[in-house]
């Protein structure tokens, strides 16, 4: 299967053909934002630059202010706790599961102050948060929710895509992800007053632009007495290539997903009867859509097995796999420098969450991108027999 086919050529060069022409311009953003939002069930869809930029304008339009608190998890790509930094927010980190790796309900009742005002959820590596839990805690203390799903494409829970759940719902197109366009990013949202804000927000404060308007009209900005500006905003508008590439994966979706499933299945084959790893636990009300395969390594001394397993694996011509990324509250960025900053104080120190911390220096993330299954085949093979070495 090819990753990109000739669908995003033919997109792309309907672009480049129309040379950036403003009059012909956002055809592909109109395209995809009406084809993601059909797709995911929801009303309004936002393209953005990235999908650390969707958060940053997600907490943003649920108007959370300087100092406010957000319920994130420590086990995800950063980009979670990093937006509500760029919302000069407060970060403050509810423990995982140790099952499903996925925020702990309980942690996020533990967490909850005066001064929390969302709570971001991840469904890491494809996998959904327990959102019944999640919905009740949000309805109770009356949070906003922002779903990130940069990790999850079409995966769900109790029938439901994710996606279908928070305020917002937060997609990424980078690199690695199921959908891709090499970076981009997509914002929905069910309420027109937040589609509104956030749109507002993503394309530099405009006043001309609203929850289905993504540009100013030609009119309006020909206008000397034209106000254009109504409140701060970034410049986070997806580009029309990114759009055109998007737009054929969206078309394509179920076709770039079934490897990803199709790769786990495999190794799920392969760690069959082992004891010495634990696959990250999908209830059986949820469907994963399998970003990544990930395991626990059982071990007391992960510091040393972590890497003799995988230069065992890699012996034996196995990709070299990923450890979870360190925890945010780990990173030097917080450590040093956030318990300082202006507004943000919290105390970030081991200890926070120990589930999170027992799970990440053991973590096995396997890659499930395999676009020629006979390689995703052999790498579980690989597997089987590194496990068997062990
Ligand atoms: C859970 C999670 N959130 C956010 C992001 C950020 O997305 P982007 O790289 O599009 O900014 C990523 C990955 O890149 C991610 O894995």
């Amino acid at each position: 299967m090819e990753r990109i086919s000739d669908l995003e050529r033919k997109y792309v060069s309907e672009v480049l053909d129309n040379a950036f022409q403003t009059s012909k311009n956002s055809v592909y953003n109109n395209k995809l934002e009406a084809a993601f939002a059909k797709a995911f069930n929801v009303p309004y869809a936002i393209g953005h630059i990235n999908g650390t930029a969707t958060l940053h304008t997600a907490l943003a339009a649920l108007d959370v202010q300087l100092g406010d608190e957000v319920i994130v998890p420590p086990l995800t790509m950063s980009s979670t706790a990093l937006a509500v930094l760029q919302n000069n927010s407060v970060p403050v980190f509810a423990d995982v599961d140790r099952d499903t790796y996925n925020i702990s309900p309980a942690s996020i009742k533990e967490k909850i102050t005066d001064k929390t005002k969302a709570i971001i959820t991840v469904a890491l590596y494809g996998l959904s948060p327990e959102y019944d839990e999640i919905l009740a805690i949000c309805k109770e203390h009356n949070i906003g929710l922002i779903e990130d799903n940069a990790e999850c494409f079409y995966s769900t829970y109790k029938g439901k895509y994710v996606g279908e759940f928070g305020d917002f719902a937060s997609f990424s197109f980078q690199a690695s992800k199921h959908l891709t366009a090499g970076e981009g990013g997509m914002l929905t949202c069910f309420s027109e007053e937040l589609a509104n804000n956030a749109r507002r927000f993503s394309s530099l404060g405009y006043a001309g632009v609203s929850a289905k308007q993504g540009k100013i009209t030609r009119d309006d900005i020909q206008d000397p007495n034209y106000s254009r500006h109504v409140s701060l905003g970034f410049n986070y508008r997806m580009s029309e290539l990114c759009a055109a590439v998007t737009l054929a994966q969206l078309e394509r979706a179920e076709e770039l997903i079934a490897p990803r499933v199709k790769t786990a299945e495999l190794f799920s084959e392969a760690i069959k009867g082992s004891s010495l790893v634990t696959l990250q636990h999908t209830p059986d009300y949820c469907i994963n859509s399998y970003w990544s395969y990930s395991l626990v390594l059982n071990t007391d001394k992960p510091a040393t097995e972590w890497y003799r397993f995988r230069n065992l694996f890699k012996g034996n011509g196995g990709d070299g796999y990923y450890a979870a990324w360190k925890l945010s509250y780990f990173e030097p960025l917080f450590l040093q420098k956030v318990q300082n900053m202006k507004g943000i104080w919290q105390q970030y120190e081991a200890g926070l969450c120990p589930n999170a911390e027992y799970l990440q220096p053991r973590m096995i993330q396997l890659k499930t991108n395999y676009w020629n299954l006979d390689e995703a085949k052999q790498q579980a093979d690989i597997l089987h027999k590194t496990l068997q070495q062990f």
